[in-house]
C-alpha cells in the first residue's frame, strides 16, 4: 500500500491541505476557494476532504499528518499553569503578546478536535516540523535540483522571519535565522499599510503601484533615505534591524506608529480607496528598492554560504515578482525556482515533505529537468457532466463542442475581436495565480484591455497591471528572459524591439494619462517600465490551454495574451462551474468557457440574485 501524508496548514493565513503519496504530490488546495472566504485561515476541513477524496484515501489510512508550524509546547503548559493560579495576570499578559501567539498556543488541542472530524486519528500519527522549515521544504524538495542554496522570507510575522539553508539531496540544513520582529516582510508589510492597502494581500498592489514612482525624484531618495536611517538597518548579509519606535506590530494591535511615520515622511497614511498622489507611489518605489537591495544581499549570502549554483525560494516574499526577475538577470545563479505557493498554502505542500524526507528518510529522486508541482494544477476538477448539471440549475443557455479545436478557433476568434473571455479548464491551480485553469483572458494587443478588465470585470484599481500567458517555446519572442516562468513568479522587460519610447516630461503627467499611454504593441501587459509578469504556457502540463493560445496565434501572429485570475475584487478565484457561472453573470465578462461548453452572455437568461452581491466579498 501507498504511503499518504496529509499536509496541513491552518489558523493563521491561507489554510490549505496537500496530499503526498509515496513522496509524490498528487493534489493541494486552499481553503478559501471552497468556503468562498478569503485568505480563509481556518482548519482546511473542506480542502483536507478534498484532497482525501482525490485520491481515493481514508483518513485513518494516512501514515501520517504533517502540519506546518511547531506549537509552543513549553509554553503552552507554563501557561496553562499560570492560568490556573492567576487567571487576570494571564488576561493582560496574553493581552500583550502578538495576536498569532495566542492562536498558537492552543494549536495542538485546536488541530486534534479538528482532524477528529475527518475520520478515527487515533492511528494517525501528526507532526509538526517547523514554520520555516515547511517553507523551506516547499521551495527545495518539488524543485528541479539536487542541491541548492534555500532561501526563505515571510510576510508576516513568526520567530523565524527570515532563513538561508541549504538543501541536498533528501537533507535540508539550515544555516542562519533572522528572528520575529526584525523582518523585511513585515516592513512591506508596514508600508502595504501606510500607502492605504490591505496587509497580507495588498502586497501586491503596492509592488504593482511602485513603478509610478519617479526614480529621480528628490522625494524617492529622501524616502529611501529615512528608511535606510530611520526604520531598519540593513546589514551586508541582509539581515536587518527594525527600529521597533516606529513598529507597533509586535503587540499585533497595528502596524506602525502612524504620528512618527508622519512626522518622518511628511505625509499622513493614505485612507484606504482614495486617490492614490504621486508621494505615495514614490513611496512605493522607495521600499521596492530598499526590498530588492535587502534580497539580494540575502542571496548573495546564501550563494557564499552554500556554494551552490541553484537558488530555491518560498515564504510570503517570494512573491515579489520584481525581485525575483532582479535576481535572475543578476546572474547570481545559474538555476532558480520558486514554489507557486510560496505564502502560507504552499506550508502544507512542505509540511508533507519534511515528514516523507527528513523524518521517514526516504530517498530523493529528481524528474529530469521538470519539478514535482505538475504545474501547479493540483486542485478539483470538473467533468462535462458537472458543467451541465450547473447550466440546468441557471437554466444558461451554452453551446456544447464535441471538437476541441473548433471550439479554440471560435474562441479565438472572439477574444481577438476585443471581448472578454472567462475560462476554466481542468484542475484548480494551487496557490494564488491563475495560470490558465481558472482564469480570464483578454487580447493583450488591445489598448483599451487593461481599462476594460479593471473596471467593468474586476471591478478593482485601474493602476494595477495584467500579465500575459505566453507559448512557452515563443517566450524569448516577446521578453527579454532566457527561461521559462511557469508560475508568473519573474518579472522581466519586453523585448527592446517592442517598446515604444516615452514622450517628454512623462513623469510629471497625471496618473491615468501614465497609465494609458501605449509602451508597445502588447499595451495590456506592459508595465508601466516596460516590464511583464510572465507566466510561460507548456504544452505538457496545460495542453487545452496551451492549444487556445496557439490558435490565437495562428489567427493573429501574436503568441500572447492577457490573463487575470477569475474572480472579481476580493473574491477567491473561482472553482467550480457554479462559482464561475455567478461571476461571469455579474460582470461585464462577454464569454464563458466552461470545459467543452461556450456561454455568450448575450443569451443568458438575467441572474436571479437576493441582495447585493458586492456586500458577499470584503474589498482587499
Ligand atoms: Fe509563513
Amino acid at each position: 500500500m501507498k504511503k499518504a501524508i496529509l499536509g496541513i496548514s491552518a489558523y493563521y493565513h491561507d489554510s490549505a491541505a496537500a496530499l503526498l503519496l509515496d513522496g509524490e504530490i498528487v493534489a493541494a488546495a486552499q481553503e478559501e476557494r471552497f468556503t468562498r472566504k478569503k485568505h480563509d485561515s481556518s482548519f482546511p476541513i473542506s480542502a483536507c476532504r478534498y484532497v482525501l477524496q482525490e485520491t481515493g484515501i481514508d483518513f485513518k489510512d494516512l501514515s501520517a499528518v504533517a502540519f506546518y508550524d511547531k506549537p509552543f509546547l513549553k509554553f503552552e503548559r507554563l501557561l496553562e499553569t499560570y492560568h490556573a493560579f492567576a487567571p487576570s495576570g494571564f488576561t493582560s499578559f496574553l493581552s500583550a503578546m502578538p495576536v498569532w501567539i495566542k492562536e498558537k498556543l492552543f494549536m495542538r488541542r485546536l488541530l486534534s478536535e479538528h482532524l477528529s472530524e475527518l475520520g478515527d486519528s487515533r492511528k494517525v500519527p501528526v507532526f509538526y516540523p517547523e514554520h520555516h522549515l515547511s517553507h523551506a521544504a516547499s521551495a527545495f524538495y518539488p524543485s528541479p535540483f539536487e542541491d541548492a542554496a534555500i532561501v526563505t522570507v515571510d510576510g508576516v510575522g513568526e520567530w523565524a522571519t527570515t532563513t538561508i539553508s541549504k538543501g541536498h539531496g533528501k537533507n535540508i540544513e539550515i544555516l542562519k535565522e533572522l528572528q520575529f520582529p526584525h523582518s523585511i516582510g513585515l516592513l512591506y508589510s508596514a508600508f502595504t499599510y501606510y500607502t492605504g492597502f490591505t496587509v497580507n494581500s495588498g502586497e501586491y498592489k503596492l509592488m504593482g503601484l511602485a513603478p509610478y514612482g519617479n526614480p529621480d525624484a528628490q522625494r524617492t531618495h529622501d524616502f529611501k533615505n529615512k528608511i535606510v536611517t530611520e526604520l531598519v538597518d540593513i546589514r551586508k548579509d541582509g539581515s536587518v534591524v527594525l527600529n521597533m519606535d516606529y513598529f507597533d506590530y509586535a503587540t499585533g494591535l497595528k502596524m506602525v506608529n502612524e504620528a512618527k511615520w508622519e512626522k518622518l515622511f511628511g505625509i499622513p497614511r493614505r485612507p484606504a480607496e482614495s486617490d492614490i498622489s504621486q508621494a505615495y507611489m514614490d513611496m512605493a518605489l522607495a521600499i521596492q528598492q530598499v526590498t530588492e537591495d535587502v534580497v539580494m544581499r540575502l542571496v548573495c549570502t546564501a550563494r557564499q554560504l552554500t556554494g551552490s549554483k541553484n537558488l530555491v525560494l518560498a515564504g510570503g516574499v517570494a512573491l515579489n515578482c520584481v525581485a525575483n526577475g532582479k535576481i535572475l538577470r543578476a546572474g547570481i545563479f545559474d538555476g532558480m525556482w520558486i514554489q507557486p505557493a510560496a505564502g502560507d498554502a504552499g506550508g502544507a505542500v512542505g509540511a508533507a515533505y519534511a515528514v516523507w524526507y527528513i523524518r521517514d528518510g526516504n530517498e530523493r529522486h529528481l524528474n529530469g529537468d521538470a519539478d514535482a508541482m505538475s504545474g501547479s494544477y493540483l486542485g478539483p476538477e470538473f467533468s462535462d457532466k458537472d458543467v451541465y448539471r450547473t447550466l440546468q440549475k441557471y437554466d444558461a443557455k451554452a453551446a456544447y463542442y464535441d471538437d476541441f479545436s473548433r471550439l479554440t478557433a471560435d474562441v479565438a476568434a472572439r477574444l481577438a475581436e476585443g471581448n472578454v473571455v472567462g475560462w476554466l479548464q481542468g484542475r484548480m491551480e494551487f496557490g494564488p495565480r491563475a495560470l490558465g485553469g481558472r482564469s480570464i483572458l483578454g487580447d493583450a494587443r488591445n489598448p483599451e484591455m487593461q481599462k476594460k478588465l479593471n473596471l467593468k470585470i474586476k471591478y478593482r484599481e485601474g493602476f494595477r497591471p495584467f500579465a500575459p500567458s505566453v507559448l512557452e517555446e515563443d517566450i524569448g519572442d516577446y521578453f527579454d528572459i532566457d527561461r521559462e516562468s511557469p508560475y508568473m513568479l519573474l518579472v522581466a522587460p519586453i523585448r527592446e524591439d517592442k517598446k515604444i519610447p516615452l514622450p517628454e516630461n512623462y513623469h510629471d503627467k497625471p496618473l491615468y494619462e501614465r497609465l494609458y499611454f501605449l509602451r508597445s504593441d502588447m499595451p495590456a501587459i506592459t508595465h508601466i517600465d516596460y516590464s511583464a509578469r510572465i507566466q510561460s504556457v507548456s504544452r505538457k502540463t496545460n495542453p487545452r490551454y496551451w492549444d487556445l493560445i496557439n490558435e490565437f496565434k495562428r489567427q493573429t501572429g501574436y503568441g500572447v495574451i492577457v490573463n487575470t485570475s477569475f474572480n472579481v475584487r476580493g473574491e477567491p478565484i473561482v472553482c467550480t462551474p457554479e462559482d464561475a457561472y455567478r461571476c461571469f453573470m455579474r460582470t461585464e465578462m462577454d464569454y464563458l468557457v466552461l470545459g467543452n461548453y461556450v456561454l455568450d452572455k448575450k443569451d443568458q437568461p438575467a441572474l436571479a440574485e437576493k441582495g447585493d452581491w458586492r456586500s458577499e466579498f470584503k474589498l482587499d
